[in-house]
């Protein structure tokens, strides 16, 4: 295909990828998935552990919102998100190209499965006691996959990411790890009337409890698209 026709092409495929659009991020997937060749070596193996400054999986990524992910990214940009290697990648970043990534990512690996709006399951005791207290449905969503818009899914992502990500905003300063965003903060902070053991405990059982529910977010294996 010649120069020009390559771009009408392109064009006409982005016009009907608007599923995006509708999400409120001005994102061209195409144009992301021709980035997504910096991401694929850690958000692109299922299982693939982050080795520095903690160990744990990194995060799903595919079927998350792509406005969170443009605010995630931000975020690792501008510093408040300390992770060192997400800062350097998305310090080489554009803005277009964030868009375009979010773009890509909200839709990749197929379509939001149906997941249903009630939980699937019950809570523990403790985890209930927590969720109650912080009322964390009424921001990521009762099923934890329909988060108001921009907040992120939580459904069935990597539960020891979910720890490292929940204890980053108790620990906003932390260098390497630390997470400065004032909503989770206050959220993350414990509760006076607690022991620092008991509101970890009730923290641990929430995300255990979170990790188990069925979402949209899932890692795509690179090697089985290409
Ligand atoms: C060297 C491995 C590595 C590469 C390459 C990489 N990431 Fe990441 N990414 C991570 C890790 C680890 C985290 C979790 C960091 C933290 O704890 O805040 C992360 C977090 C993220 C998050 C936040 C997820 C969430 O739920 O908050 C987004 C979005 C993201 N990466 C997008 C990308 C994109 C887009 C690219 C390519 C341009 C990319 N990453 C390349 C390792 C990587
Ligand atoms: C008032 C709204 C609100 C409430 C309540 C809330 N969250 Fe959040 N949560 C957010 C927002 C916004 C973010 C994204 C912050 C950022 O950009 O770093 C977030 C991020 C997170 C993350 C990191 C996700 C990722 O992919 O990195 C976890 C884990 C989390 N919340 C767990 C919880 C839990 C558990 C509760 C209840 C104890 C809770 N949240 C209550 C708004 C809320």
């Amino acid at each position: 295909m010649n120069k020009l026709l390559t771009t009408v092409f392109a064009l006409a495929v982005a016009s009907v990828t608007g599923a995006s659009f509708a999400q409120g991020v001005k994102g061209d997937a195409l144009a992301g998935e021709r980035k997504n060749g910096m991401c694929v070596g850690c958000h692109g193996i299922i299982g693939f552990h982050a080795s520095f400054p903690e160990v744990y999986k990194v995060p799903k990524i595919a079927g998350q919102s792509a406005k969170y992910i443009v605010a995630a990214l931000n975020g690792y940009k501008d510093g408040s998100r300390k992770h060192p290697s997400m800062r350097a990648i998305a310090s080489s970043l554009t803005e277009k190209d964030i868009n375009d990534l979010a773009a890509f990512y909200a839709d990749y690996g197929g379509a939001a499965g149906a997941v249903p709006d009630a939980p699937v399951a019950q809570p523990s005791p403790k985890a209930a006691a927590l969720l109650g207290a912080a009322n964390c449905a009424s921001c990521h969503g009762a099923n934890f996959n329909t988060p108001m818009p921009g907040y992120p899914k939580l459904a069935g992502q990597n539960r020891d990411y979910l720890g490292v990500a929940f204890k980053a905003y108790m620990t906003p300063d932390k260098r390497l790890v630390g997470r400065n965003h004032a909503i989770m903060m206050g959220v993350a902070k414990p509760q006076a009337d607690l022991s620092v053991n008991e509101y970890m405990a009730q923290v641990n059982e929430t995300l255990d409890y979170i990790a188990a529910l069925p979402g949209d977010i899932k890692t795509v294996q690179a090697s089985r698209i290409r």
